[in-house]
């Protein structure tokens, strides 16, 4: 179907940066679409795009079988920019040299304007009023050492020769670095030139679309079957029940399920908003005995991950027999949690309990309307549909819960310790006004630690308790937050006082990579 917005897209070479791209794409309020590097090349231009982008990817152009396209792109009169992976496939294609030089770059790395072209007095298509220098994101081993004919050289850096490059005449660019990525200086403007000043493209494309588009692909996947949602309570679940529900009305049941994995009454005050929000049924399933009875003596995360999975599925099942009807289950399951788990040519890092913790046997269809969005885009999205600010701004809680905060096995005991340290650290964020701005904080309960100390004259032996905060984009990395001094003495001294059990309290100043949010 024609859409009346302008079009770019992004092909697949095989990034977990292609959704990244998309997403600043989206940013620039232009409709992206991923394709796969596989799609005939008829087929991509049939959507009539105003600019193609190449992704990044893993492979070098020399080894056998390396992703590759149609070389007739370059003649289809679209605009194209190439990106890492993508900008070597260009460079090669039309001419060029790409080698393995042996010098890498990886992080962040120092671009210039190169003195040929832009101190030659030329002015670039792209970045034009860029500073000479500018800070970049890079990840690459092989490197572009010349371009093509008639290609300009625009940028390098020490390791890449050819860092950014154009071919005016053609609407051929390529980087060599990721403007997707935030820590490249003006890498948003770089794409937005291309989409506006190169592919002259509309900025249309809104929330609101999103929100069309979802609702379309939904009723056309349903039908008029029953569909059941688990709703957790967090942002993630409450937007894609809110989405489904505006697709299908009363076909949808919510089902909320306690694993007596919840933190410090959160079942209490899900159950409220949720009666409060929406009017739809919903149906409270009280399952703490039969997820802490598989859980029993299991320490390993994996283990723990996919029991959870499972039994979250197994009692989903059980609901939908009781209706009679619902062969399809929604989730909130959003883009990263895909790539943690290993998704398309991504390493496993966790089975996230809703993608990779998933049992092969189960009984539903998936219905995953946020599975290309990140998390502030499906904020931005449930504010649209109205979902109150303590849904929107609640800060993410994993669906395995507290089970991969305690390190080891779980016991009622170790979760009620953690309950009540969890419940301080968010309550004193709260108080400093932080809540919104930290991604996430938590306690964390290291259960086989005992350390010793000394209280009221006496010697103790007890657990520590790990603080974590952290702050992030899209938790696809994360930085520790730099909280006050006296925000973190508040913090543990509380704990130590009045959470029967400890008796030490540490920071976690580590950041994701190399460490993950979570503990397990
Ligand atoms: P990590 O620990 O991988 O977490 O840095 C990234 C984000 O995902 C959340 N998380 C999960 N969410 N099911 C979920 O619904 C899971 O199995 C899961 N594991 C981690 C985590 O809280 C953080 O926001």
């Amino acid at each position: 179907m024609p859409t009346p917005h302008d079009r770019v897209l992004v092909v697949d070479f095989g990034a977990q940066y292609a959704q990244l791209i998309a997403r600043r794409v989206r940013e620039a309020r232009v409709y992206s679409e991923i394709v796969s590097r596989t799609m005939p090349l008829a087929e991509m231009l049939a959507k009539r795009p105003k600019g193609i982008i190449f992704s990044g990817g893993p492979a070098s152009v020399h080894v056998d079988g390396a992703p590759s396209i149609d070389p007739a792109v370059y003649d289809a009169d679209v605009p194209i920019l190439g990106i890492c992976y993508g900008a070597q496939l260009v460079a090669q294609q039309l001419g060029g040299t790409v080698e393995r030089t042996g010098g890498g770059e990886y992080g962040r790395t120092t671009t210039n304007t190169t003195t040929t072209f832009v101190h030659g007095g030329r002015r670039p298509v792209l970045l034009a009023d860029a500073p000479d220098e500018l800070q970049v994101w890079m990840s690459h081993g092989d490197a572009i050492t010349r371009v093509p004919e008639e290609f300009d050289v625009v940028r390098s850096s020490a390791g890449s020769p050819v860092a950014l490059f154009e071919d005016k005449q053609r609407a051929v660019f390529g980087a060599q670095f990721h403007p997707e990525v935030v820590h490249t200086e003006l890498g948003q403007e770089l794409l937005r030139d291309f989409l506006f000043k190169v592919c002259d493209c509309r900025p249309t494309w809104t929330n609101t679309n999103i929100i069309e588009e979802a609702v379309d692909e939904i009723r056309a996947q349903v039908g008029s079957e029953g569909v059941i949602c688990g709703l957790s309570g967090g942002v993630d679940s409450a937007v894609a029940a809110a989405l489904v529900h505006r697709a299908i009305g009363d076909q949808l049941t919510c089902v909320f399920v306690d694993t007596g994995l919840l933190r410090l009454g959160e079942a209490e005050q899900v159950e409220e908003t949720f009666n409060r929000q929406f009017h739809v049924e919903l149906i409270h399933v009280k399952a703490a005995d039969r997820f802490l009875g598989a859980l029993v003596d299991v320490e390993d995360p994996e283990r723990k991950r996919k029991i959870i999975g499972e039994t979250f599925i197994r009692v989903f099942e059980e609901v939908a027999r009781d209706l009679s009807s619902a062969g399809f289950l929604v989730q909130g399951t959003l883009y990263p949690d895909i790539v943690e788990s290993g998704g398309g040519d991504n390493a496993v890092i966790k089975s996230h309990h809703n993608v990779g913790g998933l049992p092969d046997d189960m009984d539903f269809e998936l219905v995953e309307p946020l599975r290309n969005l990140f998390k502030d885009e499906v904020r931005a999205i449930g504010e649209e549909l109205g979902l109150p600010e303590d849904i929107v701004w609640r800060q993410p809680f994993p669906g395995p819960g507290l089970a991969v905060r305690i390190i080891g096995a779980i016991t009622p005991e170790r979760l009620e310790l953690l309950r009540a340290a969890d419940h301080i650290v968010v309550e004193e964020i709260r108080r400093a006004g932080l809540y919104r701005e930290i991604w996430q904080s938590f306690a964390v309960l290291p259960a086989a630690v005992r350390t010793v100390g000394v209280m009221g004259d006496g010697r103790t032996y007890e657990n520590p308790v790990i603080v974590r905060a952290v702050t992030s984009e899209d938790a696809m990395t994360a930085d520790w937050a730099r909280l006050p001094y006296d925000l973190l003495e508040r913090i543990a001294s509380r704990i130590i006082n009045e959470v029967a059990g400890v008796n030490r309290v540490a920071y976690d100043i580590t950041s994701k990579p190399p460490g993950t949010i979570e503990w397990e």
